[in-house]
């Protein structure tokens, strides 16, 4: 079998949890950004190269200590489930006490701040895994006992409410379920929404009045698990293709449904209603996913797209706002759920490498490019804003940077507004940061 190109180059895992203080900065940080930028992503301690598949590595969560215009550290720490345990001859991770969880606490997709908290998530059955400022782990949580089974990746905060909107699935159920977890970090409601098989449930949307669903044709096939894999969700076009609306504050039996073409969205850009009450949805579009490849997404075409819907009926309008592949948007969170103009998103090359950024003008339909050269490749952008009253651009684009000749990784802080110039501060880790998913900026909290 081919080698596993989701272990090598810098996809390959790190060894060492390093902390490092005062860093090295080109230019200047603005003294605005107090606080941390965290990510996550796989880092497997013992991987098959056989079997193993990109999502299913340990959590490794990386952070960058911003204040007062200076880079005070970064550190990289496992997040600690039962294999790291056995690995690194660790005391058991304090856990509420359930049979119904799944996964030995793996949590390597995001890491997010909310209610105080700092937290590593992921999805398909694991619970959150608490982390301390330092980057520690403390404890899996089920939000004082109020979270039926596990979390989502991607819980979207609604600006409004500051309450978590999150789509839930299991590999046991045939169903969505749609969770909100209050400002007090507990949960508030479910509703479990049926669906025809067992969809991987990647993300959703929330618009001023829906709750978004993703029921996708990439669902859970054992046939893959009894072939030597280790992800167990695949490609099948045949199941069709839907987003369901859900009244925030409706029952499953409120659901529309509205059949698309088939296809896989892992991340959305944003979801609103316009004027008329239709509902318009911006999604990076898989053209297909898992179809060919076990062991990571590496097949079809990534475009943005965007879905026009009427919640009365009719068929969707779909549109492409852009052709190029790229993966991993972004936008200016104070507008989840609203009209928006600005989105980011990091451009893919051919063999899942990442290259530069793209800051879209959904308004005028010009985009602008952030490229440091071939050898710089981007991550995720996440963008910050000056203050809370700053207009939707003005702020900061911040992202993880892989340098393939230095073999090292940056933190670059870009100020959105000229994306295209050169960084406002580029700060130099001690090691690379193996390509992996999610992160975000956590302000320090008074
Ligand atoms: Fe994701």
């Amino acid at each position: 079998m081919s080698e596993n190109q989701f272990l090598s180059g810098n996809f390959a895992p790190v060894t060492d949890e390093l902390t490092s203080f005062d860093l090295d900065v080109t230019g200047e940080i603005p003294k605005q950004l107090e606080g941390r930028f965290l990510r996550i992503g796989p880092n497997p301690i013992a991987p098959n190269p056989q079997s193993h598949h990109w999502f299913l590595g340990n959590g490794m969560v990386h952070g960058l200590r911003l204040r007062d215009g200076k880079a005070l550290w970064y550190r990289n720490r496992y997040v600690v489930d039962d294999q790291i345990v056995e690995a690194k001859g660790l005391p058991p991770v304090e856990s509420p006490d359930r049979d119904d969880l799944m996964g030995g606490g793996m949590a390597n997709t995001n890491v997010i701040q909310h209610a105080g908290k700092t937290l590593a998530i992921v999805e398909a059955g694991n619970l959150p895994v608490e982390l301390s400022y330092e980057l520690e782990t403390i404890r899996r949580t089920d939000f004082d006992g109020t979270l039926p089974a596990g979390l989502s990746a991607h819980p979207h905060l609604d600006p409004d409410s500051g309450e978590l909107h999150a789509a839930v699935y299991s590999p046991m159920w045939q169903a969505i379920q749609y969770v909100v977890v209050g400002k007090d970090g507990r949960v508030r409601k479910t509703v479990d929404v049926p669906v025809p098989g067992s969809p991987m449930v990647h993300d959703c949307m929330i618009t001023k009045n829906y709750f978004i669903l993703l029921d996708l044709p990439v669902i859970l096939d054992p046939e893959v698990i009894e072939a030597g894999f280790s992800f167990p969700y695949k490609w099948h076009p045949d199941y069709g293709a839907r987003v369901g609306l859900l009244p925030r504050e409706g029952a499953a039996e409120d659901v529309t449904w509205h059949e698309v073409e088939p296809c896989y969205v892992f991340h959305p850009m944003n979801g609103f209603e316009d004027s008329d009450g239709r509902v318009v949805l911006d999604v990076v579009r898989h053209s297909q996913m898992f179809a060919s490849d076990m062991r990571g997404p590496s097949d079809g075409t990534s475009t943005l797209d965007r879905w026009l819907i009427d919640p009365k009926g009719g068929p969707v309008k779909e549109s492409r706002l852009d052709d190029m592949s790229q993966e991993f948007p972004r936008l200016d969170e104070r507008l989840t759920g609203k009209p928006y103009r600005f989105g980011y998103t990091t451009g893919l090359g051919e063999d899942v490498s990442l290259g530069g950024l793209k800051k879209h003008d959904l308004q005028n339909g010009t985009a602008s490019l952030h490229s440091e050269g071939d050898h710089r490749v981007f991550f995720e952008p996440v963008f910050v804003a000056e203050s809370v009253d700053a207009g939707e651009d003005e702020g900061w684009v911040m992202a993880y940077v892989y340098d393939k000749r230095t073999d090292k990784s940056d933190v670059v802080i870009l100020h959105a507004q000229d994306f295209s110039a050169q960084p406002l501060a580029t700060i130099h880790l001690p090691q690379r940061v193996p390509f992996g998913f999610h992160g975000n900026w956590a302000p320090d909290e008074g």
